[in-house]
C-alpha cells in the first residue's frame, strides 16, 4: 500500500500549493483552495499490465511519416467542418457547455451515426437512460456499445476487450482513477484521468471525446491545464430557453478556431440548420418598427440576424438599459454617440435590445443594425423588411469599415434583400448583382436617408 500524502489545490486555476491558504496566490480567488488526498509512489498508466516501452527517438521533420492521414468522418457535417475535417485518429476532443445544452445528446448522436465501433461511457446515466434517449435521437448504429463506468482502470479493461475504434466520455468530472484518492471532480483527479485518457489516445491512435462540465465563469470545470493538455476544446453554446446551439473550437491543433456549428434541438435530437439565416429573422406581416437586420459573421460564417429595439419614456429617473445577446457597454456607447451626433435625446428614454433567436453577437458589424433599430423604434417608423446593415460605429458617428464585406453582401443578396448600408470606405469590387449597396460616411447620412 502505498503512503497516501495530501496536497492542497486551488478548485479555479488548479495550482497545488504547500499549505491550506485563504487566498490563491496564482489566480487571487478566495476559499478555492481544498486539501485532496494524493498518492506519489504509484505512477498511473492507461494499461492494466504495463510492458517496458521502447524510448522514443528523434527524427528530421521529413522523416517524420504520416500513417493516420485519414480522419474519421464525424458523419454530423457542421461538428466536421468545426473540427476542420473529421476526428483525427489519437486526438483528444474535450466539449464543454452549460447543463442541459445538449453536450450528451449531441456525443451520444455522433456516436449512434458513425460507421466505426464507438464505445459511450457515461459516468452520469444509466444503460437504460442512454437507450431511451438513442431511441429519441434514432440513428442506431448496432456497433455502438453503451457502458456505464467512473473507473479509468475499469474503463481501460472494457477497451481492451472490446476494442473500439472511438470512445466517448461523459464527463471527465465523474472519472476517477485508482491512483489519486481524491474524490471525482477534484483538480487531481481530473489532471490524472486526463492523463491517462491522453496516453491512451496516443498510443493506440483511437480519439477520446470527453464532455466536460463547465464552471459559474463558463470556462471548463477544473484545471486551466485541461484546455492546454487536450488537442482540441469546443464550447456547446446557445439559449436553454431558444432551440438553437452553437458549437465552436475554442482551440483546435488540427483546424482553425472561425468555423461553427449551428444546430436546433428538436424533440428528436440536435439537427443540423443548414441555413441559419432564414430562421434568425423572424417571419412578420408588414413592417413594424424597431427592428433592424445585420449581415454578421459568426467566425467564418455569413449569418443575417435580427436586432430589436424598443425605446420608450421612462417611467423612474434613472433610464433602464437592457441588452440580450449584445454587450450592454457598447449599447451605452452607441446611444452616447447618437445623443451627441445625432441630437436624439435618449437620455430620458428607457432602451430595451434584443437579438433575436437566443444568440449572442459581438461581431462589430451589428453595430449599425442596433442604430437604426434604436432610431426606428424612437421615431416610431418601420424600416423596409429588405434592407440590411453592416457596418462598425466609432465614437465620432463615423460609420467605419468591417472585415469580409464581400462576403456578407452575397449573403444578404442570396437572401433576396434588395438594399445593403455599409461603409463609404469598405472596398467591395464592382460586379453585376442585384443589391443595391448604399455607402455612408457618418450617422447624419443614415438618418437623413431612412428618416
Ligand atoms: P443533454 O444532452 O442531457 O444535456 P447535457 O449533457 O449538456 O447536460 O440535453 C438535455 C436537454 O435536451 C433536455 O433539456 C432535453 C433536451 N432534449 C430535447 O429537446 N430533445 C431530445 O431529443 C433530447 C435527447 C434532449
Ligand atoms: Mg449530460
Amino acid at each position: 500500500m502505498a503512503k497516501t500524502k495530501t496536497a492542497y489545490f486551488c478548485q479555479n486555476c488548479g495550482t497545488q500549493h504547500a499549505k491550506w491558504m485563504g487566498q490563491c496566490g496564482t489566480c487571487k480567488e478566495w476559499n478555492t483552495i481544498v486539501e485532496e488526498v494524493i498518492t506519489k509512489e504509484e505512477k498511473s498508466d492507461w494499461k492494466i499490465d504495463t510492458e517496458p516501452r521502447k524510448a522514443n527517438v528523434a527524427l528530421k521533420v521529413k522523416d517524420i511519416e504520416i500513417q493516420n492521414e485519414v480522419r474519421y468522418n464525424a458523419v454530423s457535417t457542421e461538428l466536421n467542418n468545426v473540427l476542420g475535417g473529421g476526428i483525427v485518429p489519437g486526438s483528444i476532443i474535450l466539449l464543454g457547455g452549460e447543463p442541459g445544452i445538449g453536450k450528451s445528446t449531441l456525443m451520444l448522436q455522433v456516436a449512434l451515426s458513425m460507421k466505426h465501433k464507438v464505445l459511450y461511457v457515461s459516468g452520469e446515466e444509466s444503460q437504460t437512460q442512454i437507450k431511451l434517449r438513442a431511441e429519441r435521437v434514432q440513428n442506431l448504429n448496432q456497433d455502438c456499445l453503451i457502458l456505464t463506468e467512473t473507473n479509468t482502470q475499469k474503463i481501460f479493461k472494457a477497451i481492451q476487450i472490446e476494442q473500439p475504434e472511438i470512445l466517448v466520455i461523459d464527463s471527465i468530472q465523474t472519472l476517477h482513477t485508482d491512483y489519486v484518492e481524491s474524490s471525482a471532480g477534484s483538480i487531481s483527479q481530473i489532471k490524472e484521468t486526463t492523463t491517462e485518457l491522453i496516453k491512451f489516445a496516443k498510443e493506440t491512435g483511437t480519439p477520446v471525446l470527453v464532455i466536460g462540465h463547465i464552471n459559474k465563469e463558463g470556462s471548463i470545470a477544473g484545471p486551466k491545464i485541461l484546455e492546454h493538455m487536450v488537442d482540441v476544446v469546443l464550447q456547446f453554446e446557445g439559449d436553454r430557453n431558444h432551440t438553437y446551439r452553437i458549437l465552436r473550437a475554442l482551440k483546435n491543433r488540427f483546424g482553425s478556431t472561425q468555423e461553427l456549428g449551428i444546430f436546433e434541438m428538436r424533440s428528436g435530437g440536435l439537427r443540423e440548420v443548414k441555413n441559419p439565416s432564414e430562421i434568425l429573422i423572424s417571419k412578420k406581416d408588414g413592417d413594424l418598427s424597431g427592428t433592424a437586420i445585420s449581415a454578421t459573421l459568426e467566425g467564418m460564417r455569413p449569418l443575417m440576424i435580427e436586432v430589436q429595439a424598443l425605446v420608450s419614456t421612462a417611467v423612474y429617473g434613472t433610464p433602464q438599459r437592457s441588452a440580450t445577446g449584445y454587450n450592454l457597454k457598447r449599447l451605452n456607447m452607441i446611444l452616447a454617440v447618437l445623443e451627441k451626433r445625432a441630437g436624439f435625446r435618449l437620455g430620458a428614454k428607457d432602451v430595451f435590445l434584443n437579438i433575436t433567436g437566443g444568440i449572442s453577437v459581438d461581431d462589430p458589424a451589428i453595430d449599425l443594425a442596433v442604430i437604426v433599430a434604436v432610431l426606428s423604434s424612437n421615431e416610431d417608423e418601420p424600416i423596409p423588411q429588405n434592407y440590411a446593415f453592416a457596418a462598425e460605429v466609432g465614437l465620432t458617428g463615423e460609420i467605419r469599415p468591417i472585415n469580409r464585406v464581400e462576403q456578407r453582401i452575397t449573403e444578404a443578396e442570396k437572401l433576396g434583400f434588395e438594399k445593403i448600408f455599409i461603409s463609404k470606405f469598405c472596398k467591395v469590387s464592382q460586379k453585376e448583382s442585384n443589391i443595391e449597396i448604399i455607402k455612408i460616411s457618418k450617422i447624419e447620412d443614415l438618418v437623413d436617408m431612412l428618416f
